[in-house]
């Protein structure tokens, strides 16, 4: 196993996760999950190690990396912020957070921002409907949220973060 020095993942460790598993294609996606947890995306190299431990071409494993949402090619943010789009949230003004949490960080939904703190994320129904419309940051839920308080709670995670 091969160890990347062109950046700061080691990739021995995916060598860890792949013989938790048999070599069968069906482990696939448990796999990719696994990978997703340990490095908070699916580094390029981890896939070819996958698709030589399955037999699989690299294409497959490319295919089922890019068609899962929760999966990301891309290192996330060290703070997700997911703004919820389900017809409660909807319904009461998901768009007007989803256009200042864009405002605010200046990136759009799906991007994270240079400095590696925030990505964006639109998603569906979060469970919180009562608390519509509702903004979570990794497992916070802020519920009732208006365009005035998103750029507030962001304010504070970045005053948080200056101050750590
Ligand atoms: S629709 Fe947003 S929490 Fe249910």
């Amino acid at each position: 196993m091969k160890v990347d020095s062109h950046n700061n993942y080691d990739y021995i460790e995916s060598n860890e996760i792949l013989k938790k598993y048999p070599m069968e294609k069906r482990f696939t996606l448990a796999i990719l999950q696994d990978v997703q947890k340990k490095y908070g995306f699916i580094p390029r190299e981890t896939m070819t190690y996958i698709a030589e431990y399955l037999s699989l071409p690299v294409s497959d494993i490319y295919s089922m990396a890019t068609f899962y949402k929760a999966l990301s090619l891309k290192p996330k943010g060290k703070y997700i912020i997911k703004i919820c789009n389900g017809t409660a949230c909807h319904i009461r003004g998901s768009n007007v957070l989803i256009e200042a949490v864009t405002e605010e960080l200046n990136i759009r939904p799906g991007e994270t921002t240079d400095d590696g703190l925030f990505s964006i994320e639109i998603v569906n129904c979060l469970g919180a409907c009562a608390l519509a419309p509702v903004m979570v940051i990794d497992d916070k839920y802020y519920g009732g949220m208006t365009k005035e308080k998103v750029k507030l709670v962001i304010k504070e995670y970045k005053e948080a973060v200056i101050n750590e």
